[in-house]
């Protein structure tokens, strides 16, 4: 996963659930397959890019299940596809099989859940440029905020498999204990232990929490424990680097603790989509052209999502 590595080749796809999971609250995990060109196609996936996914024809589900405060959302129509990326990617035997972490927050996420095994959606992808690792790297800090796992989840494995030397360390920060999107419970011994996350441990990569609340890990902002851990890590700067996903503020944030040490520093951010390769505009990220103070828009879709953190202006 050089930063060399051109984009891969795109296209529309129809992908099989293979299975579609509750995992909290409002979070769930949905396996999709794809055969033929499309496991081809998403067999290059990146850790960072994403795929737009045609929700259109999927049944809402029954009156009781939907909560509450979605119930308006829920009648809303849905006219664009939506844009996620992937947890996890795994090739075999010319199939691809790819993990969408997913919350529900509207018309589109909450028509997701009803999709079962043996469903088909039609999926636009792999788009827009994913992580990439500069020469040189020694040390790998992935910052994660709420929703923002997915993509960090994935280039954690592919981190500990193609830089097997590289250390690599989690930092995930939510609301409350319930608002991390992870799968089984959190207990308080390997949180002290510093392999609070499955999803990180099963790749060796130890993780630590935040909480706004204190229901879990360090009681504050994530960004304040990645900073502290930075504080006491031997490894050069220059060696280092830091990937984030996750709510604005704290990409802001990320990206400032980043600029103070002369860390490189590397932001999936969002924005609302329409087309998501590059012909609506409706993406606008704005951007610093290059050390002036003039500022240019680029586009979170086909120039992002990932962007270096030196360039975003927030
Ligand atoms: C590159 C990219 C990758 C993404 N990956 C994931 C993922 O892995 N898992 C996941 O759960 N979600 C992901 N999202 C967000 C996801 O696309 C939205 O949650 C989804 O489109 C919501 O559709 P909806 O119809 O359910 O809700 P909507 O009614 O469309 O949205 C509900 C509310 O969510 C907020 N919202 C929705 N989309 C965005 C956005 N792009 N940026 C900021 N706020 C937004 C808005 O405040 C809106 O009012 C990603 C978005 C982008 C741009
Ligand atoms: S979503 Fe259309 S240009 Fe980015």
């Amino acid at each position: 996963m050089s930063e060399e590595q051109t984009a891969n080749v795109k296209g529309v796809f129809d992908a099989v659930v293979f299975f579609n999971k509750q995992i909290g609250k409002r979070f769930y995990r949905l396996g999709l397959e794809f055969s033929g060109a499309g496991a081809e196609a998403f067999g290059n996936f990146r850790p960072g890019q994403f795929a737009q996914l045609d929700l259109r024809g999927i049944a809402l589900p029954d009156g009781e299940s939907v909560p509450a405060e979605l119930a308006d959302a829920a009648q809303r129509k849905i006219l664009l596809r939506r844009p996620f990326s992937f947890a996890d990617v795994t090739k075999k035997d010319n199939k691809t099989r790819v993990e969408i972490l997913y919350c529900v927050v509207g018309p589109a996420s909450l028509r997701m859940t009803t999709l079962v095994a043996g469903n088909s959606v039609n999926i636009i992808g792999p788009l827009g440029n994913g992580f990439g690792v500069p020469e040189g790297k020694e040390t790998a800090l992935l910052v994660v905020g709420g929703m923002g796992a997915g993509p960090l989840e994935c280039l954690a494995k592919v981190l500990t498999a193609d830089y097997p030397t590289m250390e690599v360390v989690a930092f995930a920060g939510a609301r409350t204990a319930k608002e991390l999107p992870f799968e089984r419970q959190l207990d308080a011994i390997s949180q002290q232990l510093g392999f609070a996350v499955p999803e990180f441990s099963k790749y060796g990569i130890e993780s630590l929490l935040a909480t706004d609340d204190g229901s879990a890990g360090h009681h504050g902002m994530v960004t304040e424990l990645a900073a502290e851990w930075l504080g006491k890590c031997s490894t050069a700067n220059e060696k280092i680097i830091i990937y984030a996903c996750g709510p604005e503020q704290m990409l802001s944030r990320v990206a400032e603790i980043a600029k103070g040490k002369n860390i490189d520093c590397q932001l999936s951010m969002e924005r609302r989509m329409a087309c998501g390769f590059g012909v609506c505009q409706s993406c606008a990220v704005e951007c610093r052209a290059g050390d002036s103070n003039e500022t240019i828009y680029k586009l979170c879709c086909k120039d992002g999502p990932v962007f270096d953190a030196k360039e975003v202006v927030f």
